[in-house]
């Protein structure tokens, strides 16, 4: 790679970083399509980012992908934001187009994207969501924009759950509902469902043991079960549902996908999706042998 003096600069802000595998992802697919940019980890101290947003503008960086802690924190320095941030009320990708930071955010359409990828269909299907955070909006909002009928939160903190199904249900008028966590009446939405996503980081490393509480008669043919967590590739989640026959669809697709969408916000070129997808699938094959 050769770095010269139009060398456009892209990166991540995050704190802490060390596991990010954004840098890798971005870089190899900007080698291979001989692009002159580079793609770095900008760790930023959490009282840091009104700084680290300054020196962005100053320093003329392209695009960031915003990740844990500053994800809903930057949108105030931003000077506009696109409905499906507004809608996620969070940010993960800012563009700097001539001065003007934008903040956008793919990680809903990358989880949509990755559903079509291994054939979901998702026009007309109901819909159980695991969990009621910031994954979670993000999964619900993109999934109720791809057509789905209804949306069911199933979370751990009810009120939080409720207050995300408003939400939802009033700006995108598909219908939601909220069940108890661990109850008679998740195993009945399920059992309805025609698609299960998992949005709690219930089952990631190294909690890797862990999975949400779900009934046996959850698992019924059928159904597709989806997790947001990545690392590991296959959570226990998703190996029960596949050892009962169930189709899965994991979390690298989602981080693929929204790494591609980003890359394209950035480049203006359409990614690598494959060379992408190997990149990361080869990196968490290598750390869970
Ligand atoms: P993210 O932005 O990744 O969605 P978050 O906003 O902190 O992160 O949300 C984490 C989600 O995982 C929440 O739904 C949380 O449930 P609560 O709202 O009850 O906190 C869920 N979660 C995390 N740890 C959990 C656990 N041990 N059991 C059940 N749910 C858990």
């Amino acid at each position: 790679m050769l770095i010269d003096v139009n060398t456009q600069i892209l990166g991540i802000l995050g704190y802490p970083l060390g596991h990010s595998l954004s840098p890798m992802m971005h870089n190899r697919a900007l080698q291979q399509q001989g692009l002159n940019y580079v793609y770095l980890a900008f760790e930023v101290e959490p009282n840091c980012l009104g700084k680290a947003v300054q020196a962005l503008r100053v320093l003329g960086v392209t695009g960031v992908n915003v990740t844990v802690p500053f994800k809903e924190a930057i949108m105030v320095y931003l000077d506009e934001l696109t409905e499906e941030a507004r809608m996620c009320g969070a940010v993960n990708v800012v563009k700097n187009r001539q001065g003007r930071l934008v903040g956008s955010n793919t990680d809903g359409p990358g989880f949509i994207a990755a559903l079509q990828e291994a054939g979901v269909e998702t026009g007309g299907q109901r819909v159980v969501i695991l969990g009621a955070g910031g994954a979670a909006r993000a999964v619900a909002y993109s999934l109720a924009r791809a057509g789905v009928q209804s949306v069911t939160f199933v979370n751990r903190t009810y009120d939080r759950a409720v207050r995300l199904a408003d939400f939802i249900g009033r700006e995108t008028g598909v219908k939601t509902r909220v069940v108890e966590w661990d109850s008679s009446a998740t195993i009945a939405v399920v059992q309805e469902a025609a698609l299960l996503v998992n949005t709690t980081s219930l089952g990631m490393f190294p909690g890797i043991e862990d999975m949400p509480p779900l009934d046996e008669r959850c698992f019924h043919p059928g159904l597709v079960v989806s997790d947001v967590v990545y690392n590991p590739r296959e959570t226990r989640l998703l190996r029960t549902a596949r050892d009962k026959g169930l189709q899965t669809v994991d979390g690298v697709g989602m981080l693929v996908y929204q790494g591609a969408l980003t890359y394209e916000i950035f480049t203006g070129i359409k990614a690598p999706v494959q060379l992408m997808s190997e990149v990361v699938g080869h990196h968490l094959a290598k750390n869970e042998g």
